[in-house]
């Protein structure tokens, strides 16, 4: 094949590499704008994997490269002058320059033909001479964005300012400074890349850039203001740019995430930065444009596949691995922009957050790195939990947690499921032996089902309700069998189902209407779910004061049959939910309108239920963060707001679910895809939080808490298959002081032992 590849930077250089290796007689040129040996940047990252990778792929300039490595294993973390250390990463770097230099002498003996002073336009007639053009043309493609529509390019301009700079000063450990100012934080991200020099990225909002007045600076000014801010990192060493000299660089940039749904058309193929970019705090750029350029000569290469057949396959596997690495990075990016969330964490806290930004890194994983750093982390957080009493080295999911007098055992939690279950409301033997089983199953507290305070408030039929004698009584039942028997806690969820009311137990037809039988229902707005749904009334102030008496009735009953704990359901698109949510409710009075007037009612209910539940007692919300609607329903900034409104009515727990608000709704699924709204609630609005929402693992758990994303964690869909998900995390953790109830501690001890063998010998296999 004949091929042009534009641009010289390790995407066009390792393809071209890549290809002459698998097949000599492709003809290759590339043609790249600057001179030889210029460029921009200084060192570049990579993990042990890429290394591994490049190696097998051409293991001659794989071997040059590592040669010339520069390798570190700490992290430094420096924040309100005390400095973090923790050690085990393993990092890898190189001077940009210097890998350029060893892929262009590798291209060259291998045949490529390189142009250097060679600024390629897109439009030049000269490129449908070749079979394909390779635009490896970096983040600022001319060859994508003349082409923009084919390639479907969607760009995303980050909020942060940031300036790639380099220094002599020889850093140990990969470095980041955080900088309080007059103007804001400011911070650096720093590596050794080579004997004798490190890179130096400096990072702030947009607003500290201007209050410093980088926008009107000159390069030299800015890099002098930088050196004069992390002079005590810097030991007196310059800062240097060697952007200055390219063609289209400037100083000071805002990041560009770059996604395309087509990598290809007409004889034109984006690789590497020109198809997709990966935030430079996660340190991929490189790894993806090298990985890119494997798969895409690998591909190209196969015996008996078409081009067609051949791009569609680079482009389907690429894509999910580049997928993934963005949404790390993603959340690696929001993490900085976000940064004032972090700032009251005390620095081992602030440090571990930081680690664990982008997701890629556990609890576990930094157990493997740092064993003793980690301990440490478990240690200051049992410490924070107990008031200072304990001194426990041991996983953050089994530390207490106190909410006004009561005591919860552990941070896991059986989240609120309905079951359909109840015949005119009263729980029966199959609720019994429900929660019975998941109480001694070991999660610290038990939310109920959504039990209705009034009939035409259930779900459905089957759904559970607080409003006469003989529930209170099956509730009792429970709840005592639940004190008698195990350390867990229950709480009562009380919500009322509003527009969603009426419809068929959940896995007769969830949210259709019953066949017969149906009762009218009533919402903040005449607004039906669905089409298929009922219109339901709007709510006169009447049927307000109606609505609010039940739930304060439902409370009432609660400390009767003995419940710990009270949850008032206002999510997901049910009554309450109905108010809150701009989606549903079309009010024009004052609980209609702005934020304010739509949280009006459900604070009142809020503030009524709270006053008639005792005062030493803990009582939750549950709130939908999200419409996932955009800015057309609920955002994540207004969930903090409501999470404020309800924590000043007295809420000391804000459940934090999502979406559910409306039937056309847009999630974004994923692993603990509801926790961000958590934490953004936890640590803008200073509340206790708890996250739910695809956690499934200890290590979900643990890594949310130490890393201050929520107090309490709970999970429902597995608790529905392992009741015992508590005990089982305990014995796979090693954990011994959790309460085992004493019939089943053989189990226990058999289960920690066999978990223990298994993992040695998992262990002994990766040797
Ligand atoms: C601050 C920062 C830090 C980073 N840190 C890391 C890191 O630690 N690890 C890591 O792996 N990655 C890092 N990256 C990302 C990394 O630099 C890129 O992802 C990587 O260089 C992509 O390679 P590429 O070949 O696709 O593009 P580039 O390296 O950008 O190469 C494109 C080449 O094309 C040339 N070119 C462009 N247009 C034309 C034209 N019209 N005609 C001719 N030539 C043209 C350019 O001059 C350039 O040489 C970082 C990026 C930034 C901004
Ligand atoms: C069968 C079932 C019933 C549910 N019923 C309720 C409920 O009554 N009240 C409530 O607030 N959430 C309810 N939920 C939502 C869960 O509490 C939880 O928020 C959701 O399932 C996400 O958590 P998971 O990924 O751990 O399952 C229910 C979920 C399931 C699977």
């Amino acid at each position: 094949m004949k091929i042009a590849c534009v641009g010289a930077g390790p995407a066009g250089l390792y393809f071209a590499i890549s290809m002459k290796l698998r097949d000599p007689s492709h003809e290759i040129e590339i043609f790249e704008r600057n001179a030889p040996g210029v460029t921009f940047g200084w060192g570049v990252v990579f993990s042990d994997l890429t290394v591994d990778n490049i190696n097998r792929n051409d293991p001659v300039s794989g071997r040059t490269i590592t040669d010339e490595f520069a390798h570190w294993d700490d992290i430094d973390v420096h924040i309100h002058g005390e400095t973090i250390t923790s050690g085990g990463h393993g990092f890898i770097g190189i001077g940009r320059k210097r890998l350029l230099e060893i892929l262009c002498d590798r291209a060259r003996e291998l045949g490529v033909a390189l142009h250097f002073n060679a600024e390629s336009d897109p439009a030049d007639p000269k490129w449908h001479d070749y079979d394909l053009v390779i635009a490896s043309d970096g983040a600022n493609s001319r060859f994508r964005d003349t082409n923009a529509e084919a390639f479907g390019v969607d760009i995303d301009v980050r909020k942060n300012k940031f300036v790639w700079l380099g220094t002599s000063k020889v850093f140990d450990a990969f470095t980041f400074a955080f900088e309080e100012t007059e103007h804001g934080w400011i911070w650096a991200h720093a590596y050794r890349f080579a004997p004798d020099a490190s890179t130096f990225i400096v990072e702030c909002s947009e607003e500290t850039w201007k209050a410093f007045g980088f926008d009107k600076m000159s390069q030299d000014e800015s890099i002098a203001a930088c050196e004069e801010l992390f002079a005590k990192y810097l030991d007196g060493h310059r800062l240097q740019s060697n952007a200055s000299h390219l063609v289209g660089s400037a100083a000071w940039l805002n990041f560009r995430r770059i996604r395309c749904e087509r990598w290809a058309s007409g004889n034109v193929i984006l690789l590497g930065d020109a198809a997709h970019t990966a935030h430079f705090s996660i340190g991929s750029g490189t790894k993806l444009a090298l990985e890119d350029a494997i798969k895409l000569a690998e591909v190209l290469n196969r015996p008996g596949l078409s081009l067609q057949a051949a791009l569609d396959e680079y482009q389907a596997e690429r894509n999910l691995e580049v997928l993934k690495l963005q949404n790390s990075a993603r959340n690696s990016t929001e993490w900085f922009e976000t940064l004032g969330r972090y700032l009251h964490f005390e620095p081992l806290q602030f440090a571990y957050s930081l680690l664990t930004r982008s997701q890629r890194i556990s609890h576990e994983n930094l157990r493997l790195r740092d064993r003793e750093w980690l301990e440490g982390v478990e240690r200051w957080f049992w410490k924070r939990a107990t008031d200072g009493k304990s001194n426990k080295t041991a996983p953050p999911m089994f530390a207490p947690l106190k909410l006004r007098e009561l005591t919860v055992e552990n941070r896991i939690t059986v989240s609120p499921m309905a079951m359909y279950s109840a015949v005119e409301g009263t729980p029966n033997d199959f609720h019994f032996v429900h929660y019975g089983e998941r109480a001694i199953g070991g999660a610290g507290l038990l939310f109920t089902e959504m039990t209705c305070v009034s009939p035409e408030g259930r779900i459905s039929p089957g759904c559970t309700g607080m409003w006469n004698d003989d529930h209170v009584a099956a509730w009792k039942r429970i709840v005592d069998f639940v004190h008698a028997n195990s350390t867990a806690k229950i709480c009562l969820q009380l919500g009322h189902s509003g527009a969603k009311g009426s419809t068929k137990l959940g896995w007769e037809g969830n949210e259709v209407p019953l066949d017969q039988g149906n009762w009218p229902v009533i919402a903040a707005s005449n607004v039906r779910w669905s089409a298929a749904n009922q219109a339901p009334r709007a709510m006169t102030r009447a049927d307000m004061d109606a609505v609010r008496d039940q739930f304060v009735a439902a409370v009432r009953m609660g400390i009767d049959a003995g419940f710990d704990m009270i949850e008032l359901h206002a999510a997901h698109g049910y009554l309450l939910s109905s108010f809150i949510t701009p989606l549903q409710n079309k009010r024009t009075d004052e609980y209609g309108g702005s934020l304010e007037n739509r949280l009006r009612y459900p604070l009142e209910v809020f503030a009524a239920m709270r006053a008639a539940w005792p005062s030493d007692k803990p009582m939750s919300v549950r709130i939908s963060a999200t419409d996932w609607a955009g800015e057309d329903g609920i955002t994540a900034a207004d969930a903090v707001e409501i999470g404020e409104a309800f924590a000043r009515e007295g809420a000391d727990l804000i459940d934090v679910s999502a979406g559910q608000t409306w039937a056309d709704q847009q999630p974004v699924y994923g692993r603990m895809f509801q926790t961000p709204f958590s934490d953004r609630i936890r640590n803008e609005g200073r509340l206790a939080t708890m996250a739910v929402g695809n956690i499934y693992e200890p290590d979900h758990a643990n890594s949310i808490l130490a890393a201050g994303r929520a107090d309490l964690v709970a999970l429902a869909r597995p608790h529905l298959v392992d009741p015992f998900w508590t005990l089982r995390a305990a014995a796979q953790l090693d954990y011994r002081d959790v309460h085992v109830p004493p019939q089943y501690l053989n189990g226990m001890s058999q289960l920690a032992r066999n978990l223990k063998r298994e993992a040695e010998a998992a262990a002994a296999l990766r040797v």
